[in-house]
């Protein structure tokens, strides 16, 4: 670590130079940058260099009601690269969302860089990919994805032990079990059927396309797991054009209080992705092969 960086949380005047830096990166229709209200929603770190800011990372709450904090937004200066300035960001949220409470962290590294550098930095800090979120971000590095949404690999770190299922019954057809076994071995071995849940299954989750200004996002459903009735609904909505893409290990409570899992599908019909552009780690091959397949061009 250079010394002479150092970190602290933003304040208003530094939004701006922030913003140049995700512009600089995604290009100048970059529509996600941070403002004045993100600064009391979010934790944010910056780093300062010389009393330039050259570096942040945030994480967001979704859900006040769940123990899930989402890690996101970061950027360093490329000057600045291949300094640990990412690692210490992400040990500074850690250490911040674990005295807020969290249990798990999940997080979506960029897909458009060929070094895979998000990827690997959050692999490198106890995170497992688990999936792909195809087309998810319009308006992203127009030059390399022309008017393709930005796609996003999606990993969750649990804080307290291992990412697992914690023994519960995944209702899947062959095909999907076979694709969690080679995406995570660990995670596929630790669901041993032995556990009933209580209850209905809760509905599934639909997450509304990101709208852009060439193109509009992917839109995606997720569908409790561990229900006898998991596969047939899962089977419905691939016969209306979605596509499995992750698993969410742990992410849903049920209305006794009980955490689930679930099978996140990306609306595809209609849109064919170009996955040259989608590079992932190799822990994500087989996933990436599976939608291809599917939704590639
Ligand atoms: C990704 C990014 C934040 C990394 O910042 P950084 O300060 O250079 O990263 P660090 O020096 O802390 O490296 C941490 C780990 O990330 C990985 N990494 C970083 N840069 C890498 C590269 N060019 N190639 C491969 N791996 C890389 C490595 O695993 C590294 O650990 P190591 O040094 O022990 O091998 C930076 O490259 C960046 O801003 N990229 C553009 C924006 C972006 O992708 N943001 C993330 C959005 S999800």
């Amino acid at each position: 670590m250079d010394l002479s960086v150092s970190f602290r949380h933003p304040n208003a005047t530094d939004l701006p130079k922030i913003n140049r830096l995700y512009r600089r990166e995604y290009g100048d229709a970059y529509p996600y940058q941070l403002r004045e209200d993100d600064l009391v929603s979010g934790i944010a770190f910056v780093a300062v260099a010389h009393g330039e800011v050259v570096g942040c990372a945030r994480a967001i709450r979704p859900n006040p009601a769940t123990p899930v904090f989402l890690f996101g937004g970061m950027i360093v200066d490329p000057p600045h690269r291949r300094h640990h300035i990412a690692k210490a960001l992400t040990d500074l949220r850690f250490d911040a969302v674990t005295r807020a409470g969290a249990r798990v962290v999940a997080t979506e590294p960029v897909c458009c860089q060929p070094s895979r550098a998000s990827q690997r930095n959050m692999i490198g800090n106890g995170f497992v990919p688990l999936g792909i979120l195809p087309a998810k971000y319009p308006d992203i590095k127009p030059e390399t994805l022309g008017d393709q949404p930005e796609s996003l690999t999606f990993a969750i770190r649990w804080l307290a032990g291992d990412v697992s299922v914690e023994g519960r019954q995944l209702h899947l057809d062959d095909r999907l079990l076979h694709l969690l076994h080679e995406t995570s071995a660990s995670l596929s071995a630790s669901a041993d059927g032995s556990r009933r849940m209580c209850g209905l299954m809760p509905a599934p989750e639909h997450h509304e396309p990101m709208r852009g200004t060439r193109a509009d996002g992917s839109a995606f459903v997720d569908v409790p797991a561990n229900w006898p009735e998991s596969s047939a609904a899962i089977a419905e909505f691939e016969r209306n054009g979605y596509v499995a893409c992750a698993f969410l290990p742990g992410l849903g409570l049920t209305d006794c209080g009980e955490r689930h899992d679930f099978v996140r599908l990306v609306h595809a019909r209609g849109r064919r992705v170009r996955f040259e552009h989608v590079h992932v780690t190799e822990h994500l091959v087989p996933f990436k092969e599976y939608l291809a397949e599917r939704c590639g061009e």
